[in-house]
């Protein structure tokens, strides 16, 4: 569940009240706090209330809390933007209210340098190095620009870091922060079961994931790999790295660039594409 910064929490499963109470979370100690700053927290609500980041909410790993920037705003009409020096299509987020949010958080949770992560289009690509990096930290904070941006003294004097899910821009930056947010949630130690490790997932170790498969063993004319159905769990992990280095080769080649693999790998990359030829 989100919380908007005044609500209180809506969920009365005792589990779940337990486990994200101060004292649980202060036991375990693996609460992450993260605060999105943004004009638009409503748009946060259905993708943070199912799945993983809603499991991870219930069990006291993360607690996500939206701010509308209109709140620190100080006029009738809640003016949040206005029209940039210099002239220009469009509007700018002002620095005032975003200020004023990020030293209201972090007065309120008494954490002086909260990594102030801005999402923009400028920012370094985000990967899912970064979303490891950005899961060990005990509190994060985004925040997401609408029209042409946010004022660039926000990003100078308050970001420590700025991020872009790709090339291409978006609206708001609220699309970017729930990108950004599920990626980093789903790597905090303990919120992936043992069985949904994120260990083989694709760009975890720089290759793409080898192919799954589920039943039925024949579906149509199409059976599964044989090797799946042997048992041998051996020749089932060497196959899958064989169809993940294949794969990377075919469809990412520049990942493999960045990886040290052994010269047998080498040798049998080289094989599988020309044979594929
Ligand atoms: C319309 S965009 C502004 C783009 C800006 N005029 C520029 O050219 O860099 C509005 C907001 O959407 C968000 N946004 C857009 N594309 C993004 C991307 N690829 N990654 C992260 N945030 C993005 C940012 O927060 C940005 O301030």
């Amino acid at each position: 569940m989100v919380m908007g910064s005044n609500e209180a929490p809506n969920s009365f499963l005792p589990l779940s009240v337990v486990k994200s109470s101060a004292w649980w979370q202060l036991l375990c100690g693996a609460l992450m706090r993260i605060d999105i700053l943004c004009l638009f927290p409503e748009m946060f609500v259905s993708p943070f209330s199912h799945s993983i980041v809603k499991r991870a909410e219930d069990n006291g790993f993360v607690k996500v809390v939206t701010h509308n920037i209109r709140d620190y705003t100080h006029d009738r009409h809640g003016t949040a933007d206005d029209y940039p020096y210099g002239g220009g299509a469009g509007m700018v987020l002002k620095p005032e209210p975003i200020f004023e949010a990020c030293e209201d958080i972090g007065q309120l949770t008494g954490v002086g340098n909260i990594p102030t992560i801005l999402l923009t289009p400028q920012g370094r690509p985000f990967t899912q190095r970064i979303a490891a990096e950005l899961a060990a930290q005990p509190q994060l904070m985004f925040i997401c620009g609408h029209y042409e941006g946010v004022d660039e003294r926000v990003a100078e004097h308050i970001v420590t870091d700025e991020l872009s899910i790709g090339d291409y821009v978006l609206t708001g930056g609220e699309i970017a922060a729930m990108v950004v947010v599920d990626s980093v949630v789903r790597l905090i130690p303990g919120v992936l079961g043992s069985d949904e490790s994120a260990a083989d997932d694709s760009h975890s170790e720089g290759l793409l994931e080898y192919p799954q498969y589920t039943r039925p063993e024949q579906f149509r004319e199409w059976s599964v790999p044989p090797i799946l159905l042997s048992g041998n769990h051996g020749e089932i992990a060497a196959w899958r790295r064989r169809q993940s280095l294949l794969r990377t080769a075919l469809r990412r080649p520049d990942l493999l660039d960045k990886l040290t693999l052994t010269d047998k790998e080498l040798a049998w990359i080289s094989d599988s594409l020309s044979s594929q030829r």
